[in-house]
């Protein structure tokens, strides 16, 4: 698997953790920044992010600002991604099985360092379950196209 992760200023110490969790998984991964606490705007990040998710070069995205919300508001714009915002276990593993959600993003003002890495992971090793969910996430597809 080949995740693309990055953040804005609001999430770039929380993605240094994230990072470190790819490497302990031996997960391939490449970081689009941004590296300080300089102020940027989020769709900077999330729009590539996003684009190279959906253009086949990664599978996954990883994306991390103070909420976790503009960043995803961001991602969801491009077509083909379903990114989804999450700070519970229970929703990392739901929205992998049910959504098949590509990016996943968090808000680094709003979990610690230590859930984050148990989302991130379970985000990372659950597969999409199909069945009914294959014909709901079709949906959501086939409206992108019209
Ligand atoms: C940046 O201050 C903050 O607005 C951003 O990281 C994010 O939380 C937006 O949704």
């Amino acid at each position: 698997m080949k995740v693309a992760i990055g953040a804005d200023h609001g999430g770039f110490k929380l993605k240094a953790e994230l990072t470190e969790l790819l490497q302990e998984l031996g997960i391939d991964y490449t970081d689009f920044g941004t590296y300080s606490s300089d102020s940027i705007d989020y769709p900077d990040v999330a729009i590539p992010v996003a684009e190279a998710v959906t253009n086949g070069e990664f599978d996954r995205g990883i994306l991390i600002c103070g909420t976790g919300i503009g960043i995803g508001i961001a991602a969801n714009k491009v077509k083909g991604i379903r990114a989804a915002l999450v700070h519970d276990t229970f929703s990392a593993k739901a929205t992998r099985q049910h959504n098949n959600s590509n990016i996943l993003t968090m808000g680094e003002r709003v979990i610690g360092p230590g859930l984050a890495r148990d989302i991130a992971q379970i985000w990372l090793e659950t597969e999409f379950e199909g069945g009914r969910h294959e014909n709901r996430v079709c949906k959501i597809s086939d409206y992108e196209v019209k």
